[in-house]
């Protein structure tokens, strides 16, 4: 607990560029969290170098990340957001936690499966222990909820089996944390292929809508996304394309499927396809607006940067002085 709320934890990394999921299923949602929650927002740039990365490029794109955060609508006075290579005792706390990992916990991990067999020529060992990292991200807070994904439960539950197993050597050192289970963002699905994730990381950029993209290129992919022959707005799972599409409509405008389904009611896909383009144009173009005008703002920026990595810090350290102790490690003599 801090200030009387419970803490809750999530990071974004910085590569790829964001796309409408990452924005509706996501972002959007962290906005009417803060309220209940001590929220802390990390954009997780020492996950991203398990990959290797244009140091330049993970530069910018950390920045135009925390910029979107707040840009988003996450007060950053209300809300920590900070760079995670800031705070030292992530990194720190990893080096412990990585000694109660298990090479066959790690092993399991699925991420790691993927990842190692997308880049063979570097399966490095921070990728590997990738979700020890994360553990510590989120153990260093006290945190108790965490919102992820699907694609991030086994991460979170391996983070439980790590604390419960400091714990039971230590007395109660770590909060266990939980899935964030409230409202949920919106799923959404590639607008090429409504079985797959919207994903930053998909080949077929007319999958996927990106946070920047401009009101044409929004259009166009709209217009090309994929639904099917049956020819009528129904909002039902044998027609996974016009599904996503009402989604996507009703993420952004606020309206149930079954108000979409009565709009569209003898409609066409011609009709709703630049339909959800507009919808979408509407969200985002302020958004980009937003984040054009802050990114001008340089020196208020970097005192957001400045005062949220002392705060996070300042938890950070009596988590990680908790745990050295425990550990064994010498007293600091000052
Ligand atoms: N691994 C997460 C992802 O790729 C990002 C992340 C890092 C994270 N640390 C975290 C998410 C802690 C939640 C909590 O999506």
């Amino acid at each position: 607990m801090i200030n009387d709320k419970k803490v809750l934890f999530s990071g974004m990394q910085a590569t790829g560029n964001l796309t409408l999921g990452n924005y509706l299923g996501a972002l959007k949602n962290w906005i009417t969290l803060s309220d209940e929650y001590e929220c802390f927002y990390s954009v997780v740039d020492m996950h991203s170098i398990t990959v290797r990365q244009d140091p330049a490029t993970l530069r910018k794109r950390a920045r135009a990340l925390l910029t979107l955060y707040i840009a988003a609508g996450l007060d950053p006075k209300k809300n920590c957001i900070y760079y995670q290579s800031h705070v030292s005792g992530h990194a720190e706390l990893a080096w412990i936690l990585n000694c109660f990992t298990y090479m066959g916990e790690l092993n399991r991990m699925t991420q790691f499966k993927d990842k190692s067999s997308k880049h063979a020529d570097n399966i490095n060992a921070g990728l590997f222990t990738y979700p020890v990292l994360m553990a510590s991200d989120i153990l260093l807070y006290q945190t108790d909820v965490v919102p992820v994904g699907i694609d991030q439960m086994q991460h979170l539950e391996l983070t439980r089996n790590i604390a419960e197993r400091f714990n039971n050597i230590y007395g109660d050192v770590f909060t266990v944390p939980e899935a964030y289970i409230g409202k949920v963002g919106a799923k959404i699905m590639s607008l090429q292929d409504p079985a797959k994730k919207m994903s930053k990381s998909d080949e077929n950029p007319n999958g996927s809508i990106y946070l920047m993209d401009d009101p044409d290129t929004i259009m166009r992919k709209f217009k090309r996304a994929v639904t099917d022959s049956e020819g009528m707005i129904c909002y039902r799972p044998e027609q996974p394309g016009v599904k996503n599409l009402i989604d996507i409509y009703c993420a952004c405008t606020g309206k149930t499927p079954q108000e979409v389904e009565r709009e569209f009611a003898g409609k066409g896909y011609g009709e709703l396809k630049p339909a959800v383009g507009e919808a979408v144009i509407a969200v985002l173009k302020p958004l980009q607006d937003e984040v054009a005008r802050l990114s001008q703002e340089k020196s208020y920026l970097d005192g957001i940067i400045k005062e949220n990595a002392e705060k996070a810090n300042y938890y950070a350290m009596k988590t990680l002085r908790k745990v050295q102790k425990k550990v064994g490690f010498p007293e600091r003599i000052r």
